[in-house]
């Protein structure tokens, strides 16, 4: 339960959009929302990303699919999903209830498949905004990725950028060389926000089998872990771009999420803490709420990017 003077505390905006705190649940970490209902308050958090919505049903990667790393985790799930139709008929009606800000993740191997997947969205009603997952191999265009070339990634942020009526947020992935370049092809493009980082490329082996604990090989990294190369790639991207930045990467507590708030993130994610603590976005809200209050702080936004180097 949330009291008016934390509501006027953690309440601030998103390209437009409201969010009563700047906590979000994270891709793929908090399934469609509604299977969270009976465990976690979903009106307790500014908002919900679902699970990366592809244009046809995805049965994703063999197992095994997830590997306990020290202070994370590493997963290939192989962005298994329902299809976008099948979202909106089956898990978006009972979303439409809440307060709380819907993401739709959206994703593809080219191009084609983005738009798509848009324009199925943009005909339904009780979404906030779109977040594009750009950690895929366009393989339309010798499977390199968008998300690590700058040109690729603003071809692709200006084809939909038109097709949608949302905010639209480009997901960044951390595994290049530079962020800077990335960030502002996106923001070029037309990207309302940009959100980051998505999970590391990783490997887990089993010395006695010498073979990878993960089925499809490789895995990506998050939770802990990641934390303080998420919060240098935030307050570099942060830096490149005008746009709000939306930080995440290893969030736990209240302290982490205000980390990111003073690197320069206007919003924070939060993924892999929900698989051992499925209310830790509201959670994180309210510590975050008790930090400002300890800080003398009025407003939330008063802390984004005062990080002083
Ligand atoms: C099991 C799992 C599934 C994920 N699926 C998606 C996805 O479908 N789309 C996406 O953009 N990110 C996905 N992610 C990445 C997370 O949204 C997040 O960027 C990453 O885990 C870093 O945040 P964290 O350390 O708080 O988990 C997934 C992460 C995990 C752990």
């Amino acid at each position: 339960m949330l009291f008016l003077d934390q509501v006027s505390r953690l309440s601030t905006h998103l390209c437009g959009i409201q969010l009563v705190n700047p906590v979000i649940a994270a891709s793929g970490t908090y399934g469609y929302g509604v299977e969270f209902a009976t465990v976690a308050d979903l009106n307790a958090m500014g908002g919900l990303v679902v699970k990366g919505l592809s244009r046809e049903p995805i049965a994703g990667n063999p197992p095994p699919r997830l590997w306990e790393a020290e202070g994370g985790m590493i997963n290939s799930i192989g962005l298994q999903n329902i299809g976008v139709r099948a979202f909106v008929d089956q898990k978006l009606p009972a979303l439409r209830n809440l307060r709380t800000a819907i993401f739709a993740n959206v994703f593809g191997y080219a191009p084609s498949d983005y738009a798509e997947v848009i324009r199925v969205l943009e005909d339904a009603e009780g979404i906030a905004g779109y977040e594009l997952n750009v950690s895929c191999p366009n393989t339309k265009h010798g499977g390199i990725y968008f998300s690590s070339d700058p040109a690729l990634l603003g071809d692709l942020v200006s084809l939909v950028r038109p097709l949608a009526r949302r905010p639209l947020i480009v997901k960044l992935s951390p595994n290049v060389a530079r962020i800077e370049p990335l960030a502002a092809a996106a923001e070029q493009a037309g990207a309302d926000a940009i959100s980051l980082v998505n999970t590391f490329v990783s490997l887990a082996i089993d010395p006695h089998t010498r073979r990878s604990r993960i089925g499809a090989g490789f895995g990506g990294l998050s939770g802990p872990a990641i934390k303080p190369i998420a919060l240098r790639l935030v307050y570099e991207a942060a830096k490149a771009v005008r746009i709000p930045v939306i930080g995440l990467g290893g969030i736990r507590t209240g302290e982490d999420a205000a980390e990111f708030l003073v690197a320069g993130a206007s919003a924070v994610q939060v993924g892999t803490a929900n698989f051992w603590d499925p209310g830790a976005p509201g959670r994180i809200a309210l510590e975050l709420d008790e930090y400002l209050r300890q800080e003398n702080i009025d407003n939330v936004r008063e802390l984004v990017g005062t990080l002083q180097i």
